[in-house]
Parts: structure tokens; sequence; C-alpha cells
């Protein structure tokens, strides 16, 4: 059964091996899957993985967000597909053949979701990219849209914020895996740093939400361990 640490989907978002494997030895009983961005993924990433895949105790998150053309894409993520990691992420962007080529270059071994619209972004943002008066008036139409395409195409769910989570639940049923960062605790006095649009722990997986992605409320916590049991325990 899925226990309250399952959730929480850590972003080791460090720039060397070493501190990486410090976050590692320190959360792997307390959270359920670690995330490995770009930062990480380019300066050790086979290492980083390998050493995650020993363990045997955290599921990995290769979170690339590619978005190129629909080949360049399928031929990435067929290297990412032999590297024993549970999911991975391209941006919803323009087309779906894109994101069928993610899925197919996966061939059903890695749980590709898309990234909707980044909780860093704001609906000023969406006005200044041009988008349409539909979605800059309201985002969550925007993310929807982006769901569906995801779903038409094959992959497994996405990444939306917290605002989100709800009305993608209804509209795409209970299989759609729903992944949400830009989350903060009650306890971090809603600290957002770079992040927008952020919900609390409790909010995220009320709402439906199957993992919450929650980094510097817990790497910056004077004790990183504790921090992630607080969150589980809010979970539960
Ligand atoms: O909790 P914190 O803000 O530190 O989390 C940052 C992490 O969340 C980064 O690894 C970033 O890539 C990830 N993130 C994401 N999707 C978003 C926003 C942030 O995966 N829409």
């Amino acid at each position: 059964m899925k226990k309250a640490k399952d959730y929480i989907i850590f972003p080791l978002d460090v720039s060397s091996f070493t501190e990486a494997e410090k976050l590692v030895e320190l959360l792997s009983m307390h959270v359920g899957v670690f995330k490995i961005g770009l930062e990480l993924f380019i300066k050790c990433g086979h290492q980083i993985v390998n050493l995650i895949n020993k363990k045997k105790e955290c599921k990995i998150f290769l979170d690339l967000k590619l978005h190129d053309i629909p080949e360049t894409v399928f031929r990435a993520m067929k290297i990412v597909a032999g590297l024993n990691v549970f999911f991975t992420t391209v941006h919803c962007g323009e087309s779906e053949r894109m994101l069928k080529a993610a899925a197919d270059g996966c061939m059903g071994k890695v749980n590709v979701l898309g990234v909707t619209v980044l909780t860093s972004v704001s609906s000023s943002d969406i006005v200044n990219a041009g988008f349409k008066k539909e979605f800059c008036d309201d985002m969550h139409k925007l993310v929807l849209k982006r769901a569906h395409m995801i779903k038409k195409a094959g992959c497994k769910g996405i990444v939306c914020s917290g605002l989100e989570i709800k009305a993608v639940r209804r509209a795409m049923g209970d299989e759609f895996i729903i992944v949400t960062p830009g989350i903060r605790p009650l306890w971090d006095n809603l600290q957002k740093d770079d992040q927008k649009r952020v919900t609390t722990p409790a909010q995220a997986v009320s709402a439906g939400a199957d993992y919450i992605v929650i980094g510097r409320p817990i790497k910056d916590a004077v004790n990183p361990a504790d921090a992630a049991v607080k969150i589980a325990a809010e979970i539960e």
C-alpha cells in the first residue's frame, strides 16, 4: 500500500555528485522518489541514477523536460527507457506528435509526464507570451487542453500546479497521474521563492495529487529528514 512518504518527490537540485549522494543518504527512508533535474543530470547523470537504483529504496524521476522535434525526442526517450527510471518529462508544447514520440520512445518502460504550465508562470506571463484570451483569463483551460493532448498521445499523466488538480482529476479520471510541484507547507510560512501558484502538501493531496514535488522546504530546513517526516505526517 502507498505510504504517506511515497507521495513525496524530492528534487536533487544540487550541482555535484557528492552533495546529491549526501541527500540520498539522508532522505531515502523519508521520501518516495528522487527527482534528477537538468543541473545534476548534466553534471553526473548516469552516476547518480546508478546510485539510487543500487539502493533500491526510492524510485527515480528523470526530469528532463524535453522539447524538440519528434524524432529527436523519440531517440532521447529510447535511451531514457534503458535507465530504469519511473518518471520522465516532456513539455506539452505545441505538437501532439512530439508527445506521442516521447511515449513511443519510452516503450512502456517509463511513465511519461507532460509539463502543462510551469508553476513559476503567472497569468501575466501567459498574456505576454501571446496566448488566446480564453487561456489568459483562465489558466485552467490551458492546463486541461494540454492534459487532453497528453492522454491522447499515450503519455501517463501531467505535472500541474495544485490550483488545477481538482479540475484535471474530474476531467481525466483516476488512472491519470497528477504530479504537483510548487508545494509550500504552512510551517514554512508559504515562502514562495520563484514559485507563483503554490499549495500546501495537504491541499494538494486532498485535491487528488498522486505525488508532490517539494524541494527547498526540505533541503533548506535545519534538519531535512525531520522536515520530510513532518510533510509525510501532514499527508497522512
Ligand atoms: O520546492 P521547490 O520550489 O524547491 O521545487 C523546485 C523543483 O520543482 C525544481 O526541481 C523544479 O524543476 C521543479 N518544478 C517542476 N515543475 C514546475 C515547477 C517546479 O518540476 N512546474
